[in-house]
C-alpha cells in the first residue's frame, strides 16, 4: 500500500505534529493503511449534524455557514457525534461550498435545499472571482482543526473537501441539480473553459484540504458527490486530471486519502486511480464486487444503505454483517454508509450500529 513507507511524514514549518504512534493504534488509519485491525473501524458520512437533537438546538439561531466560520461551534458539533456514537474517526464539521464563499462566491446554504449561487458560471469572465484560496481567508479552519487535534485524543479527524465537477456543478446549476444538464453542455461545448474551471477549483480545493492537514487533521476524504452522472470516458476525460491534482498534492504526507461519489460504480477504478488510498463506495455494489473493480493496493469505505436504519431490527443486523463479510475481501475495510446518514435517522440505532460493527 502507498501508505506503508510513508506513515509519518516529516514535520513542516508551522505545522502541529500529527499524534504520536496514532497510525499504529487507530483502526480507521490501519484498515486505511491496507492493514486488518481487531474490529471494522466505523464513522457515517454527514455524522455531525443533521440527526443530532443537540446539534439542531446548537444551530438554532445560526445560518449554516456562519456556524462553519465559529471555531467553537465547529469544534462542538464536531464532537457532538463523538460522544454519542464512539465511532472510530470524526469529521470536521463544514461545507463544501465554503472555501468558494471564502474567495468570494456569493453563494448561500438554504435550509432544506442546498447550496445555491446567486451568479452561476456562464461565461469566462465569470471565473474571475475563482482566485486562489489562502490560509488567511479561513482561519477559524485552522483554529477549529488544531481545538479538535487537542480534544479528541485517540480519535482521528478526517479533513475534506468537495471535488471539482461537484463544485463545478453546483457553480454552473446555481444550484443542486438532478441531471447536471447546464454542467455537461458547458463540458462538452466549452472545453478550455471547462478546464480554467476545473483548474481553479482544483487549486481552492487542495488549499482548503492543506489547511485542514496542516493544522492536524489526520486522513481526508474528497467529495466527488455527482461524479457518478458521467460516462466513465468523460470522467476520465473532463474530471480525473483536476482530481487527480488535488489528491497528488497530498501523496507525501503520510495521509490516507479517500475519494467518494455517489452512483459510482462504473468509476471505482477510475476514482481508485486518481489517487486514493481508500475508495468510497455507495449502496448500489456489493463491497467485494467493489473491491475487484477499485483492484489491489487500496481500501474500501461503506456501504450499508442509509435507509437501511429504518429496517427491523434483525434486517439490519443481517445488512450490517453483510457489509462486513463483503468488505473483508478489500485489503482494508472501512464501515460507513453509503452517502450520508438521513436527517430522519433515529441517533439510537446509529449507536447501535457503531456497536453491531465492532462485536462483527
Ligand atoms: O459529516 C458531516 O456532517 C460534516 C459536515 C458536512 C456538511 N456538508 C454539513 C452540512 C459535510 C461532510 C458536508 C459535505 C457536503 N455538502 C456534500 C458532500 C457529501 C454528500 O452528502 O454527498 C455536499 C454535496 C454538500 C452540499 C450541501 N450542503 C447540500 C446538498 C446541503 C443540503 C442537504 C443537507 O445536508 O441538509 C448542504 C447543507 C448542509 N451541509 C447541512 C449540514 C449540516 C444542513 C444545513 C442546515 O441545517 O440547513
Amino acid at each position: 500500500m502507498s501508505l506503508g513507507s510513508t506513515a509519518v511524514a516529516p514535520p513542516r514549518p508551522g505545522v502541529s505534529p500529527r499524534r504520536p504512534g496514532l497510525a499504529a493504534t487507530s483502526p480507521f488509519l490501519r484498515a486505511a493503511a491496507g492493514d486488518r485491525p481487531d474490529s471494522v473501524p466505523v464513522w457515517f458520512m454527514r455524522q455531525a449534524g443533521r440527526v443530532l437533537p443537540e446539534y439542531r438546538a446548537l444551530r438554532a439561531t445560526t445560518a449554516m455557514l456562519d456556524s462553519c466560520r465559529n471555531a467553537d461551534m465547529v469544534t462542538e458539533i464536531t464532537l457532538q457525534p463523538v460522544r454519542r456514537f464512539r465511532p472510530d474517526a470524526a469529521i470536521f464539521f463544514s461545507d463544501i461550498v465554503l472555501p468558494l464563499a471564502a474567495v468570494g462566491v456569493d453563494v448561500d446554504i438554504v435550509a432544506g435545499v442546498g447550496p445555491v449561487v446567486a451568479h452561476p458560471v456562464r461565461a469566462p469572465s465569470d471565473l474571475d472571482v475563482l482566485r486562489p484560496l489562502e490560509p488567511g481567508d479561513v482561519p477559524y479552519v485552522s483554529e477549529a482543526v488544531a481545538s479538535l487535534v487537542r480534544e479528541l485524543g485517540q480519535t482521528p479527524l478526517i479533513g475534506f473537501a468537495g471535488a471539482p465537477f461537484t463544485l463545478a456543478s453546483y457553480l454552473i446549476e446555481g444550484g443542486p441539480s438532478r441531471s447536471h444538464t447546464r454542467t455537461k453542455a458547458l463540458m462538452y461545448a466549452e472545453p478550455a473553459l471547462w478546464h480554467d474551471l476545473l483548474g481553479r477549483l482544483a487549486d481552492i480545493t487542495a488549499a482548503f484540504l492543506r489547511v485542514q492537514v496542516d493544522a492536524g487533521a489526520d486522513a481526508i476524504q474528497l467529495f466527488d458527490s455527482w461524479a457518478g452522472a458521467l460516462s466513465e470516458d468523460d470522467y476520465l476525460r473532463y474530471v480525473a486530471p483536476h482530481s487527480t491534482r488535488v489528491l497528488a498534492a497530498f501523496a507525501d504526507d503520510g495521509i490516507p486519502r479517500i475519494h467518494f461519489g455517489v452512483n459510482t460504480g462504473e468509476l471505482l477504478g477510475a476514482m481508485g486511480a486518481a489517487g486514493a488510498d481508500v475508495v468510497g463506495v455507495d449502496w448500489r455494489v456489493p463491497l467485494d464486487e467493489a473491491a475487484r473493480r477499485v483492484g489491489p493496493g487500496r481500501a474500501v469505505q461503506g456501504n450499508l444503505d442509509p435507509a437501511a436504519v429504518f429496517a427491523p431490527s434483525d434486517v439490519l443486523a443481517a445488512k450490517v454483517r453483510d457489509v462486513c463479510r463483503r468488505g473483508a475481501a478489500a485489503p482494508g475495510h472501512i464501515f460507513n454508509f453509503g452517502h450520508g446518514v438521513l436527517p430522519e435517522s433515529d441517533p439510537g440505532v446509529l449507536a447501535h450500529i457503531v456497536d453491531l460493527v465492532h462485536q462483527f
